[in-house]
């Protein structure tokens, strides 16, 4: 019997060499509950077999190697990419679907005007009836995960269930996992939120399989009230990787609320001037607006003795500390950037952070075994495969308009390769926050920069955010619509509640940071930009810092304080008073039309609209 045994558990050891000999299918956690849901989900998605992930690189390395034998993956060339692999999605799954994302609460009040809603046991019903056997013929990965650093007081948990291993190795690079969060799971003090993901292609005994498997029928499904997320048919990043959009924003959002503390769509940096004063600002841009470029920049001309450092470039999570003061963490261990236009003149700090250990979907491969996209390089490469594995060529590019890589074709890359990666970055209790900025891609009317009156004035602004529409979401680009506070695809319930809770989070607070907004998009009569952007954005930072510490005048308009030309720090760039005057201007006319077109929003929202929206709308109609 002994030896019978011990043969089995060698044989055990030897088939699963790759797995660092244990047995994946072996739970990795005794919590009663999580291993009673999980076995409901594998009842219910019948998958063949269940990995548990660990988390370490030996896995890792597996599941990657396993992905470029079937076809999932291209493995670059190692000596110019290390660690790098490429993706290529389905033609028809290649970004956030909103039409398809629904916040199902018990009422549908509770998700407001601005949410696809669904009541939740029909929902539940219809899921049910999807992931029914959605799994057959694949592994049912069960992926424990941290959103923040391990331990700290303002991280939660999830616990991923996934078909997909791109889901996984994804998940790794964004997300703490594996181990280490089991570890916190079997202390049993915090909620771990359940997600349940498949891409919903059932593999059939003999069937063979396809690269990007995934439904054309969609549904990313959030039932706040909760806490769980169950999302159906496709393995595209927002949608797939459950920790990011799902978690850290729509279920974060309600938790934030209840709790009493905010999760937005925020990049967070640090700016340390030549003295080594060192201010921690965040930002809230849509999608695609250039929020990693902002979070990364690199110091221009007459700044050489200033540094940025990057904390986060998508979502904070912030929160009130014992002294009143704002406090901010990056739940993501990765960046998940928009490849095109990202370059070694644009983003330099991004293009060193994905030049190892970086999986790229949707861009272009060259004959080296490199990759490439639209903005990548001044001239682009003789030939390449395009996103979609066809011949491309710069001729074939003016013929048809065909581009290489995907407008929406991404990086996922460790935060930690960041050459600008703050030294407190992973601080359990976050950094302090003194600016929040606000901004959009808006062609006119908008300023390069003004500052809110005060907290309320500043709520106004930012639930008053518009943007032009980009690539990263489905639907017209270049038409603007009203993103308030960058969160319009992301806040999960009403809204009119999230601006209420924004103006009474000021209640908990003994020092207010300043609200300000920027526009770094506007364009003169000529069509072209007034405002060079990028490195020399850190002029108009500078002038926040100094707002907020007391330092800097400004000028009162209708709309609130702006710098003089004066104010802003020139040395290095030849920017003409005029030029400056141009893209500051406050044309009455165009801001009443601004403040109408506000109105669209707002309508939607009336019911629960906080009474601060409806005075500073005419406060600011009156100055007008
Ligand atoms: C993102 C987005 O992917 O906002 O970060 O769409
Ligand atoms: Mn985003």
């Amino acid at each position: 019997m002994a030896t019978t045994h011990e043969q089995d558990a060698q044989s055990v050891d030897d088939s699963n060499a790759q797995w660092g000999g244990r047995d994946p299918a072996t739970p990795l956690s005794q919590n009663t509950h999580l291993l009673r849901w999980i076995e409901k989900m594998v009842e219910l998605t019948e998958p063949d077999a269940i990995h548990w992930v660990d988390g370490s690189q030996q896995e890792y390395d597996t599941l990657c190697n396993q992905m470029v034998q079937s076809g999932t993956f291209i493995k670059l060339n190692q000596d110019l990419w290390p660690g790098c692999f490429l993706s290529r999605s389905d033609p028809s799954d290649v970004a956030r679907v909103e039409d398809r994302t629904f916040i199902c609460s018990l009422s549908k009040d509770a998700a407001g005007p601005t949410n696809n809603w669904e009541d939740p046991y029909k929902m539940r019903r219809k899921l049910k009836g999807l992931f029914s056997g959605s799994m057959r013929g694949r592994t049912m990965y069960v992926l424990p995960f941290s959103m923040g650093p391990i331990g700290s007081p303002m991280s939660q948990l999830g616990m991923q269930l996934t078909d997909s291993p791109y889901v996984v190795v994804n998940m790794r690079i964004m997300a703490r996992i594996g181990m280490p969060v089991l570890e916190e799971i079997e202390k049993d003090e915090k909620r771990v939120v359940p997600c349940l993901h498949s891409v919903g292609a059932p593999l059939e005994p003999g069937q063979q399989d396809v690269a990007w498997p995934c439904n054309k029928e969609k549904y990313i499904v959030h039932f706040p009230e909760t806490r769980q997320i169950w999302s159906y048919g496709s393995g595209y990043g927002g949608n797939a990787l459950l920790g990011k959009k799902c978690f850290a924003l729509r279920i974060a959002s309600n938790i934030a609320r209840d709790e009493g503390w905010m999760a937005e769509h925020m990049l967070i940096l640090g700016v340390e001037d030549p003295q080594g004063e060192k201010t921690y600002v965040t930002a809230a841009f849509p999608s695609a607006c250039g929020k990693t470029n902002f979070a990364m920049l690199i110091p221009p001309k007459g700044f050489e003795d200033w540094k940025v450092w990057t904390v986060g470039d998508d979502i904070a999570w912030i929160k009130p500390d014992a002294e009143g003061r704002l406090r901010a963490i990056n739940p993501e261990a990765g960046f998940f950037g928009v490849a095109p236009g990202t370059s070694a003149k644009t983003n330099p700090n991004a293009m060193a952070t994905l030049s190892r250990n970086t999986i790229f979907t949707n861009v272009a491969l060259t004959p080296e075994g490199g990759v490439w996209w639209e903005g990548m390089t001044d001239a682009p490469p003789a030939e390449c495969v395009d996103w979609q594995g066809q011949h491309w060529t710069p001729e074939i590019a003016k013929e048809t308009g065909a581009k290489a890589a995907h407008p929406n074709s991404r990086f996922t890359a460790p935060a930690s390769q960041c050459p600008t990666i703050d030294p407190d970055w992973e601080a359990p209790d976050g950094v302090p926050i003194s600016a929040i900025i606000f901004g959009g891609r808006r062609a006119a009317t908008m300023p390069l920069i003004y500052q809110a009156f005060n907290w309320s004035a500043g709520v106004y602004i930012g639930s008053t955010v518009g943007s032009e529409r980009t690539a990263a979401a489905a639907g017209t680009v270049g038409e603007v619509r009203r993103d308030p506070m960058a969160m319009l695809p992301f806040c999960g319930y009403h809204m009119g509640d999230y601006f209420r809770h924004w103006i009474q989070m000021q209640r908990s607070l003994t020092e207010t940071p300043r609200i300000f907004h920027v526009n770094w998009f506007r364009k003169g009569d000529d069509g072209e930009f007034l405002w060079p952007g990028f490195g020399e954005n850190l002029r108009v930072l500078k002038w926040i810092i100094d707002r907020t510490r007391g330092r800097s005048l400004g000028k009162e308009t209708p709309i609130g304080w702006v710098p003089l030309y004066e104010d802003i720090e020139w040395n290095g760039l030849d920017f003409p008073r005029e030029n400056f005057e141009e893209m500051q201007a406050v044309d009455r006319e165009a801001w009443r039309a601004e403040v109408l077109a506000h109105e669209e929003l707002f309508i939607n929202l009336h019911d629960r609209l906080p009474p601060e929206t409806v005075f500073e709308r005419e406060l600011l109609i009156c100055r007008l």
